[in-house]
């Protein structure tokens, strides 16, 4: 078959695969199916483990249990792989997202000041949500979405190049970067960026 039968096929199959490749690490699909490259750097859903503090909350903290896209889906949150402008524009178009911008963090955004950039990790580990829908989009590096499901428990997204992902206005949520603390992203916005983020009172 063509390669680009394959790429065909791969549309079509697009759905039912992401539900499966979930199950996997992506380095396996390397291997033995080179022609799903595709897919290599996808979101990574799971629950928390909830052993995170705020000294080691960019730690995978991954518990092993995998989320699915419908699970996700019910609380409103909207993923999708993103792997062009164009597709992004079209995204926006389609959602009326009329601004955007485009923020860059590691640690020379910190003078390399490891202190400061801690610091700043310790201020994402506070849980809040918004009265708009928070979009991010990852051009480069990693980060994580940490959102609560129904039952109050942690849902990790770690979020890597072309992911992109929608919560809904209202949904307790947190950000951060992942170890490799390098992460360029787009926020994209409806009208003019309303960010005031109403922390969570325990
Ligand atoms: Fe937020």
């Amino acid at each position: 078959m063509k390669k680009d039968c394959f790429y065909k096929l791969d549309l079509v199959r697009k759905k039912p695969l992401q539900k499966i490749l979930l199950q996997y690490e992506r380095t396996a699909f390397v291997d033995f199916a080179p022609h799903y490259n595709y897919y290599q750097k996808m979101v990574q859903l799971y629950y928390h483990d909830n052993n995170d503090t705020e000294d080691n909350f960019t730690d995978d903290h991954n518990s092993g249990v995998p989320v699915s896209f419908e699970e996700i889906e019910e609380l409103g949150v909207i993923y999708k792989h993103v792997t062009s402008q164009e597709e992004l524009d079209a995204l926006a178009k389609e959602r009326e997202y009329k601004n955007r911008d485009k923020i860059h963090l590691n640690l020379e955004t910190f003078k390399n000041d490891v202190d400061a950039y801690n610091a700043k990790m310790k201020q994402f580990y506070t849980e809040h949500y918004h009265e708009d829908e928070e979009i991010r989009y990852i051009v480069d590096g990693e980060g994580f979405f940490d959102v609560r499901n129904k039952g109050d428990k942690w849902i990790r997204a770690k979020l890597s190049k072309n992911d992109l992902l929608i919560l809904p206005e209202g949904i307790y949520h947190r950000f951060t970067l992942t170890n490799s603390r390098e992460v360029t992203a787009i926020r994209l916005f409806k009208d003019e960026p309303k960010w005031e983020a109403i922390n969570r009172v325990h």
